[in-house]
This record gives C-alpha cells, sequence and structure tokens, in this order.
C-alpha cells in the first residue's frame, strides 16, 4: 500500500517537475568567516556590518508593484545570543505575503514587532521560508546539528521583518533545522511553512495525536477519518501526505484538472468541489473527525456542509482582519462573537466544534515534518519556480491562484 502511494507520488512528482514553470554585524557572535571551530566554510559570509545586501522591500501596503528590489539593504544583525543568520538560497512565495503586502494583520503584527518606542513600520521584507547557509550563530546556539556553514531550512515568524525575501536572514535558533538531505534547495524551501500550519492545525488544534502529538514529534491520527478541503495547495497536498503517513482515512476536495494529482498523493476518495453530485458522495463517509479547511472558505462554512463531523478547523480565522478593521479591544470582542456564533451553528446543525488552525514555528513540528521527508513519506509539490528578479512574477502567479503546491523563488 505504502509502496504503491510512494510509485504513485513519484509518478506524479515528475508530472510537476515536467510542467514546472521556470520564468525562466554584531557582537556576541560566532561567523563562518571567524570560525573558531576550524571547519572548512565558504569564503561567501558577511564579516562586516558595513556589507549590503539584496533583497524586495515595501514602502507602503497596496498592489504587487509597491515591491521594490534593494541591493544596499543592511544586512540584518543578530540581536540576542540564540539568534541565527542565514544566507538564502531559496525562499517561497505563500498567501500570507501577498495578504501581508495588502496590509492583512497590520495592527497586531506591527505591535509583536516593533521595539517598544520604536513604531517605524517601514520598509517591510515579506518572505516565511527559506533555505540556506548558516553563516552566523549567537554564542547560545549550542545545538550540535547547528554547524557553520550547514545547509538549513527555516521559518520567520509571522511578526518578525526583515523575512526571507532577502540575501540574508536573522532567525531564532528554534526556527531553523538542518535541511534534509531528501531535498534540493528549492523543495527544502517549500515545505515548512504551510506544513507547519497542517501540522499545527491537525496536531495543535485539533488534538489529533492527544497531548503526545501536540507536545512532541509524534504524530497520531491512525484510523481516525479527515476530510481536507482544498487538497491541491500548499498546506492541502502536505495534509493529506502527512495524515496517511499515520495511517488516517482521508477524503480530499480539488478542482477536477487536480482529482489525479490529489489521489497519487494518497487520498482514499477525492471529489470535484464544482460538481454537487460528487459533493454529496461525502455524506456516506460521514461522520468525520476532522474537517480541515485549506482551502480559505472560513468558520461560516462548517454550517453549511451537509455531512457531520467533530470539529471543523479552518485555516482563514477572521481574527487579525477584525483587529485591523476594530482595533484592538472591538476586534478582540468581534473574534469572540464571531468564534462563539459559528460554534453555536455548527454544534447544532452538524454536531461538531469550529476551531481556528494557525502556523505555529515549533521545534516539535519542524522534527515531525523532518522525519516524514528522511523517510520520504512526505514530498514537496512546486507549483512554480522564479528568479529572484522575477519576485513580481511570483506574487502574480500567487495571486492568479488555483496553485498546484507552492510557489519557490531561487536567488
Ligand atoms: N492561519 C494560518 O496561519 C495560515 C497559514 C497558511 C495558510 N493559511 C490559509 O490557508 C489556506 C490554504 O493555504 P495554501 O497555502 O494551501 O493556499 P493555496 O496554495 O492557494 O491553496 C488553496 C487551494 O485550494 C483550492 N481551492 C480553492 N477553492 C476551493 C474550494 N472551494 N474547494 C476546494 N479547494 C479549493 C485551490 O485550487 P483551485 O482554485 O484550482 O480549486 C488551491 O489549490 C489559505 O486560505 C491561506 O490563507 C493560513
Amino acid at each position: 500500500m505504502q509502496s504503491t502511494r510512494y510509485n504513485g507520488v513519484i509518478w506524479m512528482r515528475q508530472c510537476v517537475l515536467h510542467a514546472r514553470r521556470t520564468y525562466s554585524v554584531s557582537a556576541n557572535v560566532t561567523s563562518a568567516g571567524n570560525n573558531t571551530t576550524g571547519e572548512h566554510l565558504p569564503p561567501t559570509t558577511p564579516t562586516k556590518s558595513l556589507e549590503k545586501m539584496r533583497g524586495w522591500q515595501l514602502h507602503s501596503y497596496g498592489d504587487i508593484d509597491e515591491l521594490l528590489l534593494s541591493d544596499k539593504l543592511k544586512i540584518p544583525q543578530i540581536r540576542s545570543s540564540n539568534e541565527c543568520l542565514v544566507r538564502v538560497r531559496t525562499t517561497a512565495v505563500n498567501p500570507i505575503d501577498l495578504a501581508m503586502l495588502r496590509g492583512y494583520g497590520a495592527t497586531v503584527l506591527n505591535k509583536l514587532r516593533c521595539q517598544p518606542g520604536d513604531d517605524i513600520e517601514f520598509p517591510l521584507t515579506l518572505g516565511r521560508e527559506f533555505c540556506g547557509e548558516l553563516v552566523q550563530k549567537g554564542m547560545g546556539v549550542t545545538s550540535h546539528s547547528l554547524k557553520l556553514g550547514a545547509r538549513v531550512w527555516g521559518v520567520v515568524p509571522v511578526h518578525a521583518s526583515p523575512g526571507a525575501h532577502a540575501e540574508y536572514v536573522a532567525v531564532p535558533s528554534y526556527c531553523l533545522a538542518p535541511a534534509p538531505k531528501q531535498l534540493d534547495d528549492s523543495e527544502a524551501a517549500s515545505v515548512l511553512y504551510a506544513g507547519l500550519t497542517a501540522w499545527s492545525g491537525l496536531y495543535i488544534s485539533g488534538g489529533l495525536g492527544g497531548p503526545c502529538g501536540a507536545t512532541t514529534a509524534a504524530g497520531g491520527g491512525a484510523h481516525k477519518r479527515i476530510l481536507v478541503l482544498g487538497g491541491s495547495g500548499g498546506v492541502g497536498t502536505l495534509a493529506i501526505q502527512i495524515l496517511k503517513s499515520q495511517g488516517a482515512q482521508v477524503l480530499a476536495t480539488c478542482s477536477e484538472n487536480a482529482v489525479e494529482m490529489v489521489r497519487c498523493l494518497g487520498a482514499d476518495f477525492v471529489v470535484d468541489y464544482k460538481s454537487s453530485d460528487a459533493m454529496d458522495e461525502l455524506c456516506k463517509f460521514a461522520p468525520y473527525d476532522i474537517v480541515l479547511d485549506c482551502a480559505g472558505h472560513g468558520g461560516a462554512h462548517a454550517s453549511e456542509l451537509k455531512f457531520d463531523f467533530r470539529q471543523y478547523i479552518t485555516f482563514s480565522s477572521p481574527l487579525l482582519a477584525n483587529i485591523d478593521q476594530q482595533g484592538l479591544g472591538l476586534g478582540a470582542i468581534k473574534n469572540m462573537v464571531d468564534l462563539v456564533q459559528t460554534n453555536v451553528k455548527s454544534l447544532t446543525q452538524r454536531g461538531g466544534m469550529v476551531k481556528w488552525g494557525f502556523f505555529n514555528p515549533a521545534p516539535h513540528g519542524i522534527a515531525f515534518l523532518e522525519q516524514l521527508v528522511r523517510q520520504r513519506k512526505l514530498i514537496p509539490l512546486i507549483d512554480s519556480t522564479f528568479s529572484f528578479e522575477e519576485m513580481l512574477k511570483a506574487f502574480e502567479r500567487m495571486k492568479c491562484g488555483h496553485l498546484r503546491g507552492k510557489i519557490v523563488v531561487k536567488l
């Protein structure tokens, strides 16, 4: 069963590869250029804080043309002893990048981002994930696996800026790990943001593996029945593979032209969401332990479903948007009201709870995904690849939607 699925995934990955569109420093750190351990390291590391880097910035919220490429950005400094500096080789564009470009979440994220007394919002550099080379680390980074010169993959917390759409990025060491050798640089830049979203939705919000699943890399979910809405996108393709690796029964929805691809990922039953007859078939398998919304429906959709479930977990919560519109106080109240209202409706009509799922840069989540990659139970799908200079095209691709996996940008 596993090998059939694996062969299917290999076949599918070859199809996707074939179809892939390649359009066209500070104190308290150990740096690669000043290595005390005697490791052989590449000469391309920043040794002076005066050195500049290239990166994409926005100076005001708006559309894609707000993004500007500069070659005069300061290389980020490691600000605390647990931070690391990475030279980025590949990064990705996610829906959150497009949303943040338009100002999504600005009220809360700026509060978290800005230091007390320093409320300068711009310029912002987007980009939540990357694969690259570790070039500096704070003295508090003691992990033996994080060696200078190591090839690493990592994520940038949502409130942190500058992000990974630049030649260098500084992140806390818990957001980093050695990149699995089973993945090339493009693949390694495409797993963690969507993967940690899927993992956190299932194991933290959904409690799929019990307390162990939420607090360790143990996973879990054997024999549970899960419906993934939006199985063809960045989060959906990884959620399906995670669930199958844990022995869950997985059903999925997607557009007709993605049905075969989603089946090859291992989903047991796949339906075209535009066909109401096909969607009705999903009633035969109810109740579901979890309905995972990776299609951007939101919580209100739960009570519109025709079948019962125990939990409906959506990654499209109104949390930040409510606060953007109403301010911190009223927005927080509106969030409570929204959650209670959707839950009352969902519990009375479908018998299940509505929960919100969020990306969570948890180290045990990274360890869980790494383990699946090493076991070849998780294979990332890449929708399209762009060069760094083509970042605007990468955002245009995101804006067009209908993604089949992830958008990768190579430096
Ligand atoms: N809360 C968080 O921390 C967090 C983190 C990551 C992502 N998200 C959200 O989670 C959602 C998924 O993210 P993603 O990166 O996977 O986005 P994505 O790559 O754009 O994938 C969305 C997928 O859903 C499909 N789709 C659209 N409408 C559908 C429907 N009615 N039924 C079934 N499938 C449908 C799309 O393909 P077709 O249009 O061709 O059908 C596409 O393949 C997005 O809304 C994103 O904003 C939230």
